[in-house]
């Protein structure tokens, strides 16, 4: 097996409801262009949303499988990504029990979202093992993988460093395997004279002279071959870097361009916020929420001038309208040239334009149940193959195999 971490992308979405267009702008148009360009792994984080709706998970199991018809619908192509539902594969809490021994409590409770998250969701009591435990779970999901990337919003950079953190203790505590200089210099040679020389030349220049150019050329170099097994990748790559084997390689987060789809009020658009517009929503229903959508409070009459910048409507357009349409409606707006009725038209337009094919597309997977489920089942198949390799490897480096 070659090994491609770095092209290796995992991420995953709760399951609590219907989606809608601010996972299509935040999350989902950016897995569409990744999805052609890395290996995607995309999986439905159902723990995940156990950790806050234990006592009703009816929710779960309902939108889980409504998820996945959303990604399809937008264009997720199984052919290109896999896709799956974490709690198929369970080795994820195989994995998460593991790093649990290792991991120390502090370093969970100082991750940012633990105490934020208590205080917004005061009326659940999440003063439980599960919630606390929810970033390492998420590390087990990205380390499982091996994943080198994995698309984030900003919220969750700090769950990707606690699980670089993980994977660096785990490394140290287990990559050191008897004989370890000896193998990594035999694991060099394998791959050839030349390409033994340049190895050991950029980890000269990397661990005498902090050469961090020189790092980086050594670990693409690594990425490019592809003929060497993956347990003596795992020692080049630790031996250039002065560490043990890296079983677990470190991930990145991925910043997603920003893009803030904003909700009917102007607020982000959230279900908690309750400001939404549902990908499967019916048009009749969009067109009267947008129509009914709050403007510039100054502009009470027709004839009151307006300001956009004060207006939910205006951040709408910057979504969806040409420059030519956006100065209609700046002129339009601060001359009281233009009604509220008529300057929402384009965007209804636009919403519904883009959002027709998707719903077409749900409403046809809708009722091909079958379809969806074997779409699922070949990508937990596949998840799982990847996700019993890795775990092979950790019990054995952890010394958890009994002959
Ligand atoms: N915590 C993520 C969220 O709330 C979901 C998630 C679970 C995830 N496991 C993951 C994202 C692994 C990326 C990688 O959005
Ligand atoms: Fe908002 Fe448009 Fe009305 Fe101006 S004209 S207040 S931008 S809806």
């Amino acid at each position: 097996m070659s090994a491609t971490y770095d092209r290796r992308i995992l991420s995953g979405m709760r399951p609590t409801g219907m989606l809608h267009l601010g996972h299509y702008h935040g999350v989902l148009k950016n897995w569409l262009m990744l999805q052609h360009e890395y290996d995607c792994f995309f999986f439905v984080a159902d723990w995940h949303a156990l950790t806050t709706e234990y006592a009703a998970p009816e929710i779960i199991a309902d939108s889980a499988y409504e998820m996945v018809v959303d990604w399809l619908a937008v264009g997720i192509n199984p052919g290109e990504a896999t896709l799956f539902v974490q709690s198929r594969i369970p080795e994820h809490a195989e994995l998460c029990l593991l790093l649990s021994m290792m991991t120390p409590l502090g370093w969970l409770e100082r991750v940012p979202t633990y105490k934020d998250q208590q205080e917004k969701l005061a009326e659940k009591d999440l003063s439980t093992y599960g919630f606390l435990g929810y970033p390492l779970l998420q590390a087990a999901d990205i380390l499982i993988y091996k994943a080198g990337q994995v698309p984030v919003g900003d919220d969750q950079v700090p769950h990707v460093e606690l699980a670089r953190e993980v994977a660096r203790r785990f490394n140290h505590l287990y990559g050191r395997e008897p004989g370890f200089q000896d193998k990594a210099e035999a694991a060099a040679r394998k791959m050839g004279k030349k390409a033994a020389k340049l190895y050991f030349d950029l980890r000269k220049r990397y661990q005498e002279q902090g050469d961090a150019e020189a790092l980086a050329t050594a670990r693409a170099f690594l990425e490019s071959q592809h003929n060497i097994a993956l347990s003596d990748h795992e020692r080049l790559l630790g031996y250039l870097e002065g560490s043990g084997r890296t079983i677990l390689p470190e991930p990145e987060a991925l910043l997603a361009p920003e893009a803030r789809m904003p909700g009917l009020n102007g607020e982000k658009m959230s279900k908690s916020y309750g400001n939404t517009i549902g990908l499967r929503e019916a048009p009749e229903s969009i067109t009267q929420k947008l129509r009914t959508m709050p403007t510039d409070p100054a502009r009470v009459r027709r004839q009151d001038p307006g300001e956009p910048e004060k207006c939910p409507v205006w951040k709408f357009h910057q979504v969806y309208s040409s420059a030519e349409v956006q100065s209609w409606v700046q002129v339009g707006c601060r001359g009281a040239g233009i009604g509220c009725l008529d300057c929402k038209q384009p965007v209804i337009d636009a919403v519904l334009a883009e959002l027709a094919p998707i719903r077409e597309r749900a409403l046809d997977l809708e009722r091909d149940t079958d379809a969806v489920r074997a779409i699922i089942a070949d990508g937990c198949e596949a998840a799982r193959d990847v996700a019993r390799e890795t775990m092979d490897e950790v019990r054995e480096a952890m010394g958890l195999v009994y002959r």
